[in-house]
């Protein structure tokens, strides 16, 4: 703001606030009528006429109130042009991505040595200890569970991670770089090359075949096709035994439980017509390396107390 702004809002707010002060006092009515049915503004309206009686004292507290509030706010806090506020610590000034950058630097002072302890052991020690469980929890809750769910158990796009079937590898070093670095999984859209036959037939051999499952009632397809195309096309990515490939998220098309876009006869030709497009964020600029170890164990954790 140049100086000219700055002074220009400064008078205006503090004029304003003068200016209200004077309004409320001056205009101020102290004394009650003694014979207040004389004493009425002077409009009926229906037959209901008003008093002139002083505002209640609570109500008129409450307006001085807001106004001593404004005043020391502008005092505390950046509002008066370019006054940068007096709120002790803020040497620059209060801001909001100030007062959170203090709260995160307070909050890596006093966990950041117990983070670093465990970062420094291998995750599937960490898997074992109470204590950073707990916090793997923490930190999965807030950061993790908008996608994953509270319960780690996905929903629709967003894979279960408390179970054992990995689309990227479930060794503690692979969640880890999943976390840290992301993942996009690309399935590209076959429809155009295969045709709409092709997409019914493959995605009936992946149903039955693969799935072990029924084709829903009064569905057709020619699953000997289904299966040619599949040895043709879908194996480079899932493998000629359609189990996945881990190395580039291509997932285990024989547990159709682990689905993440539905496995239904309908869903697997969406997802085979249209291709699909998940993505997991990259973590490592945003938490960090100690807190992804916290999270790998924390997610190991969970995938192992589903496969006792
Ligand atoms: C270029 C590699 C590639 C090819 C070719 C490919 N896929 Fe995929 N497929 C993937 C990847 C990667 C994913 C995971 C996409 C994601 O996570 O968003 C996937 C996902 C799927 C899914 C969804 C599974 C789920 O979790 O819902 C099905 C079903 C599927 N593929 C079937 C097929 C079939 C059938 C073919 C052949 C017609 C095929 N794919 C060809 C890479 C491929
Ligand atoms: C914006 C949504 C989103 C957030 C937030 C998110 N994830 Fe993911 N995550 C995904 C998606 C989508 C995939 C599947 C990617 C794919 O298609 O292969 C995934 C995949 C994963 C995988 C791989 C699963 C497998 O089967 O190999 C792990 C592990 C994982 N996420 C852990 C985490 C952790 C830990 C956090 C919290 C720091 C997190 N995710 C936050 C969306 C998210």
């Amino acid at each position: 703001m140049t100086a000219f702004w700055s002074i220009y809002v400064t008078l205006l707010t503090v004029g304003t606030m003068v200016a209200l002060f004077w309004l409320i006092f001056a205009t101020r009515k102290s004394e009650v009528h003694k014979n207040p049915t004389e004493q009425t503004m002077g409009h009926a309206f229906d037959g209901i006429e008003e008093y002139d009686n002083p505002l209640p004292k609570w109500w008129f507290m409450l307006f001085v109130g807001t106004l001593v509030f404004g005043a020391a706010y502008l005092l505390l806090y950046p509002g008066l042009g370019n006054f940068k506020g007096l709120l002790p610590g803020y040497e620059d000034g209060w801001t909001q991505v100030n007062q959170w950058q203090r709260e995160m630097d307070r909050a890596d002072e006093l966990y950041g040595p117990i983070f670093a302890k465990y970062a420094a052991m291998p995750i599937e020690e960490v898997a074992k200890d109470e204590r950073a469980l707990k916090m793997g929890g923490r930190l999965f809750a807030s950061n993790c569970s908008v996608c994953h769910g509270s319960d780690a158990k996905g929903s629709y796009g967003f894979p279960n991670l408390a179970d054992n079937s990995w689309r990227w590898g479930g060794e503690p070093e692979t969640i880890k770089t999943t976390i840290l670095k992301g993942r996009h999984g690309m399935m590209p859209p076959q429809g155009a090359a295969i045709g709409e036959d092709g997409v019914r037939n493959v995605a009936a051999f992946v149903l039955t075949r693969l799935g072990g499952r029924e084709l829903p009632e009064g569905s057709e397809a020619d699953i000997a096709a289904g299966q040619q195309i599949f040895a043709s096309t879908c194996f480079a990515c899932h493998g000629a035994d359609g189990k996945g490939t881990a190395a580039m998220g291509a997932p285990d098309l024989t547990q159709p439980s682990a689905f993440i876009y539905g496995s239904s006869f309908t869903q697997l030709q969406q997802t085979i017509r249209y291709g699909r497009s998940g993505h997991m964020p990259a973590q490592e600029d945003f938490l960090g390396n100690d807190k992804a170890h916290l999270l790998a164990a924390y997610v190991l954790k969970l995938s192992q107390g589903e496969s006792k």
